[in-house]
């Protein structure tokens, strides 16, 4: 059986003004109708072996997920409330000790609730292959295609065929983040795949790796889910022994680390919508490279992405924008520098 792990916790700062701390991007209506969240439930809802999602977030958004679930008629298995974040790693733990304890064989299908994913087919085909990998004990990753040396994602160096998979490899080096000359190095070497930053493993598959490599954050993150504190469909981690846990990715903490992990390729119009720039190309466009929302005025303007939420906005003979427009804030940047957004964040908060 396969249980989607949805991780809903981040606070996808460089999507300020919209996304903010009371309401982060994978609870907004970003790319279509419904929020990244809904959208990552229903992606993977009626498949073979899937069973009702675990939702891991933050205590503060709890009602704003489960009203989410609700909307879209998703009775999820449980929500899983984090006191506060120690990232992926220890998010990722808790969903695993809280599912083995359920189902001791159970696969976990984790997902980052704020990914793009345009072709469905192809991703459901891709877990079935890494399903019957992770059958076997693997971690299995989902590789992307690299599209230049983005130093905000893992790299993995695909090796030899597993056998007897249709496409499956061995991992022969998995590079969190690398820094900018390495990924260069990576993409021109031809071998390399973009980490999705989604897995399909089962639960006891990785824990066992987790309690070799970070003990610490294996034991807190056990301790955390022993308490029986379900209430309705949350379930309330318990909060000193979470708080304990160090903090980290399991990028870094499991997946840099471990012998058994493998990487199914995955073409399956993967993005992380990270940045406005990421989001500008996944929107639709107009016949100027215009990625418009709300109440905007345009004229001799191209390329740019512009989102009015409470006011008219007019652009004039401008290119490569982005403008948005939020009751209290408003950016105005080049289409090239929105990394720079996070740093506006780290700044106001600073101003608290
Ligand atoms: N519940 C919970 N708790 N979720 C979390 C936490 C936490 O403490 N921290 C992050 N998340 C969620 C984020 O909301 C996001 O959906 C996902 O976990 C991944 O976290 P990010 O912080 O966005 O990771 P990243 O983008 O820097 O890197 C990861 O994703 C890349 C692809 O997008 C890595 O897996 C990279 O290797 C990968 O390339
Ligand atoms: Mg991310």
């Amino acid at each position: 059986k396969i249980y989607p792990v949805i991780l809903s916790g981040g606070a996808g700062t460089r999507l300020w003004p919209l996304s903010r701390a009371a309401m982060p991007k994978q609870l907004l209506p970003l790319v279509s109708d419904r929020t990244m969240l809904q959208e990552t439930v229903l992606r993977m809802a009626g498949q073979p072996e899937v069973q009702a999602p675990l939702v891991v977030c933050g205590n503060e958004h709890r009602f704003l997920v489960a009203e989410q679930l609700r909307e879209i008629g998703v009775t999820p298995l449980a929500i899983l409330l984090e006191p506060l974040g120690r990232n992926t790693a220890p998010a990722v733990a808790v969903a695993a000790y809280f599912l083995k304890a359920i189902d001791p064989e159970a696969m976990m299908l984790v997902l980052p609730a704020d990914h793009v994913i345009d072709d469905l087919a192809a991703f459901h085909a891709a877990v079935g292959q890494a399903a019957v990998l992770a059958a076997d004990g693997a971690l299995a990753t989902f590789g992307i295609v690299p599209t230049g040396p983005e130093t905000g994602y893992g790299y993995i160096k695909s090796g030899p065929a597993v056998a007897g998979a249709e496409h499956g490899y061995q991992v022969d080096r998995f590079v969190e983040k690398p820094d900018l000359e390495t990924a260069e190095s990576f993409v021109s070497a031809g071998n390399y795949y973009w980490n999705s930053g989604m897995f399909l493993f089962r639960a006891r598959s990785y824990l066992e790796e987790l309690a070799e490599f970070k003990p610490a954050i294996a034991s807190a993150c056990e301790a955390a889910v022993r308490a029986d504190s379900k209430d309705l469909d949350f379930f309330r981690l318990d909060e000193a022994a979470f708080t304990s846990s160090p903090s980290d990715s399991i990028d870094y903490a499991v997946m840099e680390r471990t012998s058994h992990a493998v990487v199914v390729p995955a073409d399956i119009g993967w993005s992380d919508v990270g940045s406005w720039s990421a989001l500008h190309q996944v929107q639709a466009r107009d016949a100027n490279g215009n990625a418009v929302r709300g109440d905007v005025y345009l004229d001799d303007v191209s390329g740019s992405l512009v989102r009015a939420e409470s006011r008219i906005v007019a652009l004039v003979g401008v290119k490569d924008l982005v403008v948005v427009e939020t009751k209290d804030a408003v950016l105005v940047a080049h289409k090239d520098q929105v990394q720079r957004v996070k740093q506006i964040v780290d700044h106001l908060k600073g101003k608290d």
